[in-house]
């Protein structure tokens, strides 16, 4: 419906506009009502609708203008509406024109601020980790023994039994199988089985002795798995790094001297070794080496007088089982038990870092507390 607010939708008449000065005049209203909505705010999208509903073809109001004033004006005052509206076109036009051109510029400046860099700034911190105790320990471990000769290899996180145990000297009702109460593998129906969480990184002797003939001097870094309830000494997976040295004239004293030169390096030149004798099923003969306690210098004695609770006074702390490569391994990797021989070790390497880094609970390890963390940048 045509309101008083728009009277563009009227014919002059309708209007009451009869003589050129009205004309002038009606024309000079509608002209600061553009110029009143072009000084609104200008962006990008309030520029098409404002160019729109003013020089729209349909029914912008120039358009109406020319529809409803012009077309239907009487002759006498035609041309003079003809005038005006030519006036108020170009008004029109230029004023959209020099709004658009600003906006342009104006968004380009922004666009310049924006991008430059100030080179003066102190930049962005962007802190990026470090490396897990237990990673750093790793590493230690690595570099000891890559600097002897050692090469570093992985294997599998799950194993057959037979790589677990069997080839390993342990079959099937071995009571050694109880200390290692091992997590076996829910599989589908039907698939071959059994599978289970390797208990210690050993299978991968196994491995590596399948893959390459003597010699061998590997180390094999990685998780291993028991059913242990988390304690301060326990949890449920841990890291072992595995060692196995074999070739034609590799010596019980080549085994001892490789260890304790390992151990001197890791813990200081300081520390003593000794070697007790144990049993693994596939080392023959096997021990259990000890490190002279590292936080009473071996004397059982602590700094303030009592007994030292770390070794419990006996100035030795147990480090790890190994042995010489029991002969039976040999025959599961098709070896020759006559020509070759060797040794292997497995140590506990979370043990490791707790001993040379003084931790008390094996469970900070994996808690990923960053108060714990950080203390080892
Ligand atoms: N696999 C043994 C364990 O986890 C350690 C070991 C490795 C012992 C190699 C001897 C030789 O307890």
């Amino acid at each position: 419906m045509p309101t008083v607010d728009n009277p563009t939708e009227k014919t002059l008449a309708e209007l009451g506009v009869e003589s050129a000065d009205k004309v002038a005049l009606l024309f000079a209203e509608v002209r600061s009502r553009f110029d009143r909505q072009l000084s609104g705010p200008s962006d990008q999208t309030n520029w098409e609708v404002l160019k729109q509903s003013w020089t729209g073809r349909k029914s912008g109001i120039l358009t109406l203008i020319g529809d409803n004033w012009l077309k239907p004006a009487s002759s006498a005052l035609k041309r003079a509406v003809g005038q005006e509206l030519n006036k108020l076109k170009a008004h029109i036009e230029s004023q959209l024109e020099s709004q658009r051109s600003a906006i342009e510029s104006g968004s380009e400046s922004r666009g310049a601020v924006k991008d430059r860099i100030d080179l003066s700034l102190p930049g962005v911190i962007r802190p990026i980790g470090t490396h897990h105790l237990i990673r750093t320990v790793i590493q230690e471990i690595e570099d000891i023994f890559v600097s002897i000769g050692f090469s570093i290899v992985e294997g599998p996180e799950i194993e057959t039994p037979y790589y677990n145990f069997e080839a390993l000297n342990i079959p099937e009702h071995h009571p050694v199988r109880d200390d290692m109460d091992t997590f076996y593998l829910d599989l589908p129906e039907g698939a071959p089985g059994p599978l289970l969480l390797r208990t210690h990184t050993s299978p991968v002797q196994i491995h590596t002795m399948e893959k390459r003939q003597h010699p061998v001097r590997v180390i094999v870094p990685g998780k291993v798995y028991r059913r242990d309830n988390p304690d301060a000494t326990h949890s449920f997976m841990f890291h072992q790094i595995e060692g196995l040295a074999v070739d034609t004239d590799i010596t019980f004293c080549d085994f001892t001297g490789t260890i304790e030169y390992f151990v001197k390096q890791f813990f200081g030149e300081s520390v003593k070794t000794r070697f007790r004798p144990s049993y693994f099923p596939f080392t023959e003969p096997s021990v259990e080496f000890d490190v002279s306690c590292i936080f009473c210098g071996g004397s059982g004695t602590a700094a303030s007088g009592g007994t030292c609770g770390k070794c419990k006074g006996a100035g030795w702390i147990e480090l790890f089982g190994a042995g010489m490569v029991d002969p039976a391994v040999y025959g599961f990797v098709n070896y020759d038990a006559s020509k070759v021989s060797g040794f292997a070790f497995g140590m506990g390497m979370d043990r490791l870092a707790m001993l040379k880094y003084g931790i008390d609970d094996l469970q900070v390890f994996f808690q990923s507390d960053v108060r714990f963390l950080r203390q080892f940048p």
